[in-house]
Protein backbone atom coordinates (compact mmCIF):
# COMPACT_ATOMS: atom_id res chain seq x y z
CA UNK A 1 0.00 0.00 0.00
CA UNK A 2 1.13 3.24 -0.66
CA UNK A 3 2.03 4.93 2.15
CA UNK A 4 2.73 8.64 0.44
CA UNK A 5 4.76 10.70 2.55
CA UNK A 6 6.99 8.18 4.32
CA UNK A 7 10.51 8.25 2.99
CA UNK A 8 11.76 6.10 0.31
CA UNK A 9 14.42 3.53 0.69
CA UNK A 10 17.77 4.85 0.83
CA UNK A 11 20.31 3.61 -2.21
CA UNK A 12 22.70 0.97 -0.22
CA UNK A 13 25.92 2.80 -2.78
CA UNK A 14 25.97 5.99 -1.47
CA UNK A 15 28.67 7.48 0.90
CA UNK A 16 27.96 8.25 4.32
CA UNK A 17 29.95 11.39 3.92
CA UNK A 18 27.74 12.94 1.35
CA UNK A 19 24.88 13.14 4.20
CA UNK A 20 24.42 15.51 6.76
CA UNK A 21 26.74 18.21 7.31
CA UNK A 22 26.30 21.27 9.19
CA UNK A 23 23.51 23.36 8.42
CA UNK A 24 24.36 26.30 5.82
CA UNK A 25 23.64 29.79 6.16
CA UNK A 26 20.49 31.31 5.24
CA UNK A 27 20.60 32.66 1.59
CA UNK A 28 18.25 35.10 2.79
CA UNK A 29 18.87 37.25 -0.65
CA UNK A 30 17.91 34.74 -3.07
CA UNK A 31 14.52 33.65 -0.42
CA UNK A 32 13.70 37.78 -0.63
CA UNK A 33 14.61 37.80 -4.57
CA UNK A 34 11.78 34.53 -5.13
CA UNK A 35 9.24 36.18 -3.09
CA UNK A 36 9.82 39.50 -4.82
CA UNK A 37 9.95 38.51 -8.34
CA UNK A 38 7.08 36.12 -7.75
CA UNK A 39 4.89 39.16 -6.40
CA UNK A 40 2.86 36.78 -4.13
CA UNK A 41 2.63 39.57 -1.82
CA UNK A 42 0.74 42.97 -1.87
CA UNK A 43 3.60 45.33 -3.12
CA UNK A 44 6.90 44.95 -2.97
CA UNK A 45 7.34 47.14 0.17
CA UNK A 46 5.43 44.95 1.97
CA UNK A 47 7.18 41.87 1.03
CA UNK A 48 10.35 43.78 2.40
CA UNK A 49 8.67 44.25 5.50
CA UNK A 50 7.23 40.81 5.88
CA UNK A 51 9.75 38.89 8.28
CA UNK A 52 11.69 41.83 9.44
CA UNK A 53 10.09 43.72 12.47
CA UNK A 54 10.67 41.66 15.05
CA UNK A 55 11.74 43.81 18.02
CA UNK A 56 15.38 44.65 18.24
CA UNK A 57 16.85 42.34 20.71
CA UNK A 58 13.83 39.42 20.57
CA UNK A 59 14.93 36.11 19.20
CA UNK A 60 12.65 34.58 17.36
CA UNK A 61 12.61 30.32 18.56
CA UNK A 62 10.45 28.33 16.39
CA UNK A 63 9.90 24.54 17.14
CA UNK A 64 7.92 22.53 14.24
CA UNK A 65 6.27 19.50 14.32
CA UNK A 66 4.98 17.31 11.51
CA UNK A 67 5.99 14.41 8.52
CA UNK A 68 8.47 14.77 5.45
CA UNK A 69 7.06 18.25 4.06
CA UNK A 70 8.93 19.75 7.20
CA UNK A 71 11.28 17.42 7.96
CA UNK A 72 14.91 18.61 7.52
CA UNK A 73 16.72 15.06 8.17
CA UNK A 74 15.23 14.01 11.14
CA UNK A 75 14.63 10.72 9.90
CA UNK A 76 17.31 10.06 8.26
CA UNK A 77 19.16 10.38 11.09
CA UNK A 78 16.93 8.43 13.14
CA UNK A 79 17.12 5.48 10.77
CA UNK A 80 20.88 6.39 9.74
CA UNK A 81 19.49 6.70 5.99
CA UNK A 82 22.16 7.52 3.84
CA UNK A 83 20.03 9.59 1.31
CA UNK A 84 21.73 9.92 -1.95
CA UNK A 85 21.60 12.48 -4.99
CA UNK A 86 19.88 13.93 -6.81
CA UNK A 87 18.16 14.87 -3.24
CA UNK A 88 19.48 18.63 -2.28
CA UNK A 89 21.36 19.28 -5.44
CA UNK A 90 19.38 22.80 -6.18
CA UNK A 91 20.49 24.45 -3.08
CA UNK A 92 22.75 22.82 -0.68
CA UNK A 93 24.03 20.65 -2.98
CA UNK A 94 24.65 17.32 -1.19
CA UNK A 95 21.22 15.37 0.38
CA UNK A 96 20.42 16.93 4.25
CA UNK A 97 17.93 14.09 4.97
CA UNK A 98 14.65 16.44 3.13
CA UNK A 99 12.86 14.60 0.56
CA UNK A 100 13.53 17.71 -2.04
CA UNK A 101 16.15 19.26 -4.27
CA UNK A 102 16.76 21.71 -2.14
CA UNK A 103 14.95 23.82 0.49
CA UNK A 104 11.39 23.06 2.40
CA UNK A 105 9.01 25.47 3.34
CA UNK A 106 10.04 25.63 6.90
CA UNK A 107 13.53 26.37 5.44
CA UNK A 108 11.88 29.72 3.39
CA UNK A 109 10.41 30.59 6.74
CA UNK A 110 13.09 30.42 9.03
CA UNK A 111 14.89 32.85 6.24
CA UNK A 112 11.70 35.21 6.76
CA UNK A 113 12.73 35.66 10.51
CA UNK A 114 16.54 35.71 9.43
CA UNK A 115 17.39 32.55 11.64
CA UNK A 116 19.47 29.15 10.61
CA UNK A 117 17.60 26.07 9.76
CA UNK A 118 16.20 24.24 12.37
CA UNK A 119 18.28 21.06 13.07
CA UNK A 120 16.36 17.97 13.32
CA UNK A 121 15.65 17.05 16.68
CA UNK A 122 17.55 13.72 16.45
CA UNK A 123 21.18 14.70 14.55
CA UNK A 124 23.56 14.54 16.87
CA UNK A 125 26.42 15.76 14.88
CA UNK A 126 26.28 19.43 14.05
CA UNK A 127 23.21 20.42 15.27
CA UNK A 128 22.12 24.29 16.86
CA UNK A 129 19.32 24.52 18.63
CA UNK A 130 19.44 28.01 19.61
CA UNK A 131 16.81 29.66 17.15
CA UNK A 132 14.45 26.17 17.59
CA UNK A 133 14.14 22.58 17.35
CA UNK A 134 12.53 21.08 14.28
CA UNK A 135 10.82 17.60 15.85
CA UNK A 136 9.06 16.64 12.06
CA UNK A 137 9.73 13.32 10.61
CA UNK A 138 9.38 11.69 7.45
CA UNK A 139 6.14 9.46 7.45
CA UNK A 140 4.89 10.51 10.67
CA UNK A 141 1.00 10.45 11.31
CA UNK A 142 -1.30 11.71 14.17
CA UNK A 143 -2.50 7.83 14.80
CA UNK A 144 -2.45 5.74 16.67
CA UNK A 145 -0.92 7.86 19.53
CA UNK A 146 1.49 5.12 20.76
CA UNK A 147 3.23 4.65 16.98
CA UNK A 148 6.79 6.09 17.23
CA UNK A 149 7.30 9.91 15.53
CA UNK A 150 3.46 10.75 15.43
CA UNK A 151 2.59 14.06 16.70
CA UNK A 152 1.86 13.24 20.18
CA UNK A 153 5.50 11.84 20.42
CA UNK A 154 7.24 14.69 18.34
CA UNK A 155 5.50 17.22 21.46
CA UNK A 156 6.26 14.75 24.17
CA UNK A 157 9.96 14.85 22.71
CA UNK A 158 9.70 18.96 23.05
CA UNK A 159 8.61 18.46 26.37
CA UNK A 160 11.42 16.38 27.30
CA UNK A 161 13.90 18.90 25.39
CA UNK A 162 12.49 21.79 27.84
CA UNK A 163 12.62 19.59 30.89
CA UNK A 164 16.09 19.00 30.21
CA UNK A 165 16.93 22.47 28.71
CA UNK A 166 15.36 24.08 32.10
CA UNK A 167 16.86 21.49 34.44
CA UNK A 168 20.67 22.87 32.91
CA UNK A 169 19.96 26.03 33.31
CA UNK A 170 18.53 25.62 37.16
CA UNK A 171 22.03 24.31 37.75
CA UNK A 172 23.57 27.47 36.30
CA UNK A 173 24.92 25.71 33.29
CA UNK A 174 24.07 26.44 29.59
CA UNK A 175 21.12 25.53 27.12
CA UNK A 176 20.47 26.84 24.11
CA UNK A 177 16.62 27.90 24.91
CA UNK A 178 15.89 29.27 28.44
CA UNK A 179 11.97 29.94 29.99
CA UNK A 180 11.37 33.10 28.67
CA UNK A 181 12.43 31.67 24.97
CA UNK A 182 10.43 28.93 24.82
CA UNK A 183 6.97 30.94 26.26
CA UNK A 184 7.54 33.57 23.32
CA UNK A 185 8.44 30.90 21.09
CA UNK A 186 6.17 30.20 17.47
CA UNK A 187 5.05 26.37 17.51
CA UNK A 188 4.32 25.42 13.73
CA UNK A 189 1.94 22.16 13.46
CA UNK A 190 2.70 20.58 9.67
CA UNK A 191 1.01 17.32 10.09
CA UNK A 192 -2.32 15.28 8.19
CA UNK A 193 -1.00 14.28 5.11
CA UNK A 194 -0.21 10.77 5.79
CA UNK A 195 -3.14 9.97 7.92
CA UNK A 196 -5.96 11.26 5.13
CA UNK A 197 -3.51 9.21 2.52
CA UNK A 198 -3.90 6.33 4.23
CA UNK A 199 -7.66 6.35 4.75
CA UNK A 200 -8.53 7.09 1.34
CA UNK A 201 -6.16 4.17 0.07
CA UNK A 202 -8.36 1.93 1.64
CA UNK A 203 -11.96 3.59 2.34
CA UNK A 204 -14.52 5.35 0.20
CA UNK A 205 -14.55 9.36 0.52
CA UNK A 206 -17.70 9.23 2.88
CA UNK A 207 -15.85 7.04 5.41
CA UNK A 208 -12.68 8.68 5.23
CA UNK A 209 -14.61 11.88 6.24
CA UNK A 210 -16.03 10.00 8.92
CA UNK A 211 -12.27 9.37 10.07
CA UNK A 212 -10.81 12.67 10.33
CA UNK A 213 -12.54 13.80 13.34
CA UNK A 214 -10.05 11.83 15.54
CA UNK A 215 -7.12 12.91 13.46
CA UNK A 216 -8.06 16.88 13.96
CA UNK A 217 -8.23 15.54 18.01
CA UNK A 218 -4.88 14.84 18.04
CA UNK A 219 -3.62 17.88 16.46
CA UNK A 220 -6.07 19.87 19.15
CA UNK A 221 -4.69 17.53 22.16
CA UNK A 222 -1.05 18.75 21.00
CA UNK A 223 -2.07 22.10 21.14
CA UNK A 224 -3.58 21.71 24.51
CA UNK A 225 -0.75 20.21 25.77
CA UNK A 226 1.48 22.52 24.65
CA UNK A 227 -0.38 25.54 25.60
CA UNK A 228 -0.54 23.75 29.33
CA UNK A 229 3.02 24.26 29.13
CA UNK A 230 3.38 27.54 28.88
CA UNK A 231 3.23 28.04 24.86
CA UNK A 232 1.42 30.92 23.13
CA UNK A 233 2.16 30.83 19.66
CA UNK A 234 0.76 28.83 17.05
CA UNK A 235 0.92 28.45 13.41
CA UNK A 236 -1.17 25.52 11.94
CA UNK A 237 -0.57 24.63 8.07
CA UNK A 238 -3.54 22.80 6.63
CA UNK A 239 -3.02 19.85 4.10
CA UNK A 240 -2.07 20.41 0.52
CA UNK A 241 -3.55 19.15 -2.69
CA UNK A 242 -3.34 15.99 -2.34
CA UNK A 243 -5.59 14.98 -5.71
CA UNK A 244 -2.93 16.38 -7.68
CA UNK A 245 0.33 14.80 -6.47
CA UNK A 246 1.87 12.41 -9.11
CA UNK A 247 2.02 9.89 -6.65
CA UNK A 248 -1.63 9.28 -6.29
CA UNK A 249 -2.28 9.97 -10.18
CA UNK A 250 -0.48 7.51 -11.57
CA UNK A 251 -2.47 4.68 -9.23
CA UNK A 252 -4.31 2.93 -11.74
CA UNK A 253 -7.92 3.70 -12.15
CA UNK A 254 -10.64 2.57 -13.94
CA UNK A 255 -11.84 5.86 -15.58
CA UNK A 256 -10.89 9.27 -15.84
CA UNK A 257 -14.39 10.40 -14.12
CA UNK A 258 -12.48 11.57 -11.09
CA UNK A 259 -10.49 14.16 -12.72
CA UNK A 260 -10.84 17.51 -12.25
CA UNK A 261 -10.84 20.49 -14.90
CA UNK A 262 -7.24 20.35 -13.98
CA UNK A 263 -6.18 16.89 -14.07
CA UNK A 264 -6.20 16.21 -10.41
CA UNK A 265 -7.89 13.66 -8.12
CA UNK A 266 -11.80 14.88 -6.70
CA UNK A 267 -11.88 12.44 -4.38
CA UNK A 268 -8.44 13.08 -2.95
CA UNK A 269 -8.88 16.74 -3.31
CA UNK A 270 -12.42 16.57 -1.33
CA UNK A 271 -11.06 14.81 1.35
CA UNK A 272 -7.95 17.26 2.02
CA UNK A 273 -10.28 20.54 1.49
CA UNK A 274 -12.52 18.61 4.72
CA UNK A 275 -10.21 18.08 6.68
CA UNK A 276 -8.85 21.65 6.19
CA UNK A 277 -12.04 23.30 6.71
CA UNK A 278 -12.30 21.53 9.92
CA UNK A 279 -8.80 22.26 10.88
CA UNK A 280 -9.74 25.97 10.42
CA UNK A 281 -12.78 25.66 12.39
CA UNK A 282 -10.57 23.95 15.15
CA UNK A 283 -7.87 26.22 15.43
CA UNK A 284 -10.52 29.17 15.45
CA UNK A 285 -12.06 27.30 18.17
CA UNK A 286 -8.94 27.17 20.27
CA UNK A 287 -8.17 30.60 19.50
CA UNK A 288 -11.45 31.85 21.32
CA UNK A 289 -10.82 28.98 24.16
CA UNK A 290 -7.15 29.47 24.91
CA UNK A 291 -6.51 32.70 26.75
CA UNK A 292 -3.18 34.91 25.59
CA UNK A 293 -2.83 32.23 22.60
CA UNK A 294 -2.89 33.25 19.08
CA UNK A 295 -3.43 30.28 16.90
CA UNK A 296 -3.11 31.18 12.96
CA UNK A 297 -4.06 28.34 10.37
CA UNK A 298 -2.89 28.24 7.00
CA UNK A 299 -4.62 26.47 4.20
CA UNK A 300 -2.34 24.90 2.69
CA UNK A 301 -4.77 23.35 -0.01
CA UNK A 302 -5.28 27.29 -1.52
CA UNK A 303 -1.78 27.48 -2.24
CA UNK A 304 -0.92 24.06 -3.52
CA UNK A 305 -3.77 23.65 -5.72
CA UNK A 306 -3.35 27.72 -6.73
CA UNK A 307 0.05 26.38 -7.81
CA UNK A 308 -0.89 23.72 -10.39
CA UNK A 309 -3.93 25.58 -11.91
CA UNK A 310 -1.95 28.52 -12.27
CA UNK A 311 1.74 26.92 -12.92
CA UNK A 312 2.04 29.47 -15.94
CA UNK A 313 1.64 32.22 -13.84
CA UNK A 314 4.85 30.68 -11.87
CA UNK A 315 6.98 29.69 -14.25
CA UNK A 316 6.25 25.71 -13.85
CA UNK A 317 5.93 23.81 -17.29
CA UNK A 318 4.51 20.30 -16.38
CA UNK A 319 2.23 20.53 -12.87
CA UNK A 320 1.32 17.12 -12.77
CA UNK A 321 4.60 15.42 -13.39
CA UNK A 322 7.64 14.87 -11.83
CA UNK A 323 11.72 16.29 -12.21
CA UNK A 324 13.03 12.94 -10.56
CA UNK A 325 10.61 9.63 -11.21
CA UNK A 326 10.65 7.41 -13.55
CA UNK A 327 7.85 6.58 -16.65
CA UNK A 328 7.90 10.05 -18.85
CA UNK A 329 4.06 11.69 -19.11
CA UNK A 330 1.88 12.23 -18.06
CA UNK A 331 3.54 11.46 -14.54
CA UNK A 332 6.59 10.40 -14.74
CA UNK A 333 6.14 8.63 -11.42
CA UNK A 334 6.36 4.59 -11.09
CA UNK A 335 6.57 3.55 -7.12
CA UNK A 336 9.52 0.85 -8.01
CA UNK A 337 11.55 3.42 -9.91
CA UNK A 338 11.26 6.07 -7.56
CA UNK A 339 13.35 9.35 -7.13
CA UNK A 340 15.79 7.21 -4.52
CA UNK A 341 16.02 4.17 -6.72
CA UNK A 342 18.41 3.51 -8.93
CA UNK A 343 16.38 3.16 -11.97
CA UNK A 344 14.92 6.84 -11.81
CA UNK A 345 15.08 9.86 -13.85
CA UNK A 346 15.85 13.15 -13.19
CA UNK A 347 14.85 16.51 -14.85
CA UNK A 348 17.75 18.39 -16.10
CA UNK A 349 15.60 22.10 -14.36
CA UNK A 350 14.14 21.57 -11.54
CA UNK A 351 13.02 25.20 -11.40
CA UNK A 352 10.34 23.87 -13.86
CA UNK A 353 8.78 21.63 -12.00
CA UNK A 354 6.08 21.83 -8.76
CA UNK A 355 6.18 17.72 -8.21
CA UNK A 356 9.89 16.69 -7.18
CA UNK A 357 9.38 12.54 -6.24
CA UNK A 358 5.32 12.33 -6.67
CA UNK A 359 4.85 13.48 -3.25
CA UNK A 360 7.42 16.24 -1.87
CA UNK A 361 7.64 19.32 -3.86
CA UNK A 362 10.72 20.99 -5.29
CA UNK A 363 12.69 24.18 -3.89
CA UNK A 364 11.23 26.33 -6.60
CA UNK A 365 7.21 25.24 -5.58
CA UNK A 366 8.42 25.56 -1.96
CA UNK A 367 9.57 28.77 -2.63
CA UNK A 368 6.20 29.55 -4.12
CA UNK A 369 4.33 28.14 -0.94
CA UNK A 370 6.65 30.05 1.33
CA UNK A 371 5.96 33.36 -0.19
CA UNK A 372 2.15 32.76 -0.05
CA UNK A 373 2.28 31.98 4.17
CA UNK A 374 4.08 35.15 4.13
CA UNK A 375 1.34 36.55 2.71
CA UNK A 376 -0.74 36.06 4.64
CA UNK A 377 -3.48 35.97 2.23
CA UNK A 378 -4.35 32.37 3.14
CA UNK A 379 -4.19 32.71 6.70
CA UNK A 380 -6.88 33.55 9.54
CA UNK A 381 -6.64 35.31 11.46
CA UNK A 382 -4.26 37.28 8.38
CA UNK A 383 -1.01 37.97 11.11
CA UNK A 384 2.06 38.79 9.73
CA UNK A 385 4.53 35.52 10.16
CA UNK A 386 7.05 37.56 12.13
CA UNK A 387 4.21 38.86 14.44
CA UNK A 388 5.21 36.60 17.31
CA UNK A 389 8.52 37.92 18.18
CA UNK A 390 7.16 41.09 18.54
CA UNK A 391 6.95 42.77 22.14
CA UNK A 392 3.75 41.48 23.40
C1 LIG B 1 20.15 39.07 10.18
O1 LIG B 1 21.01 38.53 11.17
C2 LIG B 1 22.34 38.96 11.05
C3 LIG B 1 23.21 38.20 12.04
O2 LIG B 1 22.46 37.65 13.08
C4 LIG B 1 22.38 40.48 11.28
O3 LIG B 1 23.70 40.94 11.12
C5 LIG B 1 21.48 41.16 10.25
O4 LIG B 1 21.42 42.54 10.50
C6 LIG B 1 20.08 40.58 10.28
N1 LIG B 1 19.33 41.14 9.20
C7 LIG B 1 18.10 41.60 9.35
C8 LIG B 1 17.46 42.14 8.13
O5 LIG B 1 17.52 41.58 10.41
C1 LIG C 1 24.35 28.51 17.11
O1 LIG C 1 23.58 29.46 16.43
C2 LIG C 1 23.60 30.74 17.05
C3 LIG C 1 22.59 31.62 16.34
O2 LIG C 1 22.60 31.44 14.95
C4 LIG C 1 24.99 31.29 17.02
O3 LIG C 1 25.02 32.54 17.63
C5 LIG C 1 25.91 30.32 17.75
O4 LIG C 1 27.22 30.76 17.63
C6 LIG C 1 25.80 28.93 17.19
N1 LIG C 1 26.52 28.01 18.05
C7 LIG C 1 27.45 27.20 17.59
C8 LIG C 1 28.09 26.31 18.58
O5 LIG C 1 27.74 27.16 16.40
C1 LIG D 1 5.80 21.53 31.38
O1 LIG D 1 6.56 20.40 31.05
C2 LIG D 1 7.64 20.17 31.92
C3 LIG D 1 8.46 19.05 31.35
O2 LIG D 1 7.67 17.96 31.08
C4 LIG D 1 7.10 19.87 33.31
O3 LIG D 1 8.16 19.68 34.19
C5 LIG D 1 6.24 21.04 33.76
O4 LIG D 1 5.61 20.72 34.98
C6 LIG D 1 5.18 21.37 32.76
N1 LIG D 1 4.54 22.59 33.14
C7 LIG D 1 3.25 22.76 33.04
C8 LIG D 1 2.73 24.10 33.47
O5 LIG D 1 2.50 21.91 32.61
C1 LIG E 1 -15.86 5.24 -13.94
O1 LIG E 1 -15.47 4.50 -12.78
C2 LIG E 1 -16.33 4.67 -11.67
C3 LIG E 1 -15.77 3.86 -10.52
O2 LIG E 1 -14.40 3.97 -10.44
C4 LIG E 1 -17.73 4.23 -11.99
O3 LIG E 1 -18.58 4.50 -10.88
C5 LIG E 1 -18.23 4.98 -13.22
O4 LIG E 1 -19.51 4.47 -13.58
C6 LIG E 1 -17.27 4.84 -14.36
N1 LIG E 1 -17.73 5.69 -15.49
C7 LIG E 1 -17.74 5.27 -16.73
C8 LIG E 1 -18.21 6.24 -17.74
O5 LIG E 1 -17.40 4.15 -17.05
C1 LIG F 1 -2.89 36.57 30.09
O1 LIG F 1 -2.09 37.73 30.07
C2 LIG F 1 -2.27 38.57 31.22
C3 LIG F 1 -1.49 39.85 31.00
O2 LIG F 1 -0.17 39.56 30.64
C4 LIG F 1 -1.84 37.79 32.46
O3 LIG F 1 -2.04 38.58 33.60
C5 LIG F 1 -2.64 36.52 32.56
O4 LIG F 1 -2.17 35.73 33.64
C6 LIG F 1 -2.53 35.69 31.29
N1 LIG F 1 -3.40 34.54 31.37
C7 LIG F 1 -3.02 33.36 30.91
C8 LIG F 1 -4.02 32.24 31.09
O5 LIG F 1 -1.97 33.15 30.36
C1 LIG G 1 -5.67 31.26 -10.43
O1 LIG G 1 -5.34 32.63 -10.47
C2 LIG G 1 -6.47 33.48 -10.57
C3 LIG G 1 -5.95 34.88 -10.80
O2 LIG G 1 -4.99 35.22 -9.83
C4 LIG G 1 -7.28 33.37 -9.30
O3 LIG G 1 -8.43 34.18 -9.36
C5 LIG G 1 -7.73 31.90 -9.13
O4 LIG G 1 -8.39 31.76 -7.91
C6 LIG G 1 -6.52 30.99 -9.18
N1 LIG G 1 -6.98 29.61 -9.18
C7 LIG G 1 -6.88 28.83 -8.12
C8 LIG G 1 -7.39 27.44 -8.29
O5 LIG G 1 -6.37 29.18 -7.07
C1 LIG H 1 17.05 -1.34 -12.75
O1 LIG H 1 17.92 -1.49 -13.84
C2 LIG H 1 18.67 -2.69 -13.81
C3 LIG H 1 19.67 -2.66 -14.97
O2 LIG H 1 19.03 -2.24 -16.13
C4 LIG H 1 17.70 -3.89 -13.89
O3 LIG H 1 18.44 -5.09 -13.83
C5 LIG H 1 16.73 -3.81 -12.72
O4 LIG H 1 15.77 -4.84 -12.84
C6 LIG H 1 16.03 -2.46 -12.69
N1 LIG H 1 15.22 -2.35 -11.50
C7 LIG H 1 13.96 -1.94 -11.53
C8 LIG H 1 13.27 -1.85 -10.22
O5 LIG H 1 13.40 -1.61 -12.55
Amino acid sequence: MLYTDRGPSPRSSMSAAAAGGSAPRPALALALAVALALTLSPSPAQATAGGFSCRPGARPVVFNFGDSNSDTGGMAAAKGWHIAPPEGRAFFHHPTGRFCDGRLVIDFLCESLNISYLSPYLKAIGSNYSNGVNFAISGSTTLPRDALFVLHGQVQEFFFFKARSLELINQGQEAPIDAEAFQNALYIIDIGQNDINALLSNLPYDQVVAKLPPILAEIKYAVQLLYGNGSRNFWIHGTGALGCLPQKLSIPRKNDSDLDQNGCLSTYNRAAVAFNTALGSLCDQLSVELKNATVVYTDLFAIKYDLVANHTKYGFDSPLMTCCGYGGPPYNYDLSRSCQSSNSTVCADGSKFISWDGVHLTEAANAVVAAAILSSTYSRPKLKFDQFCKAR
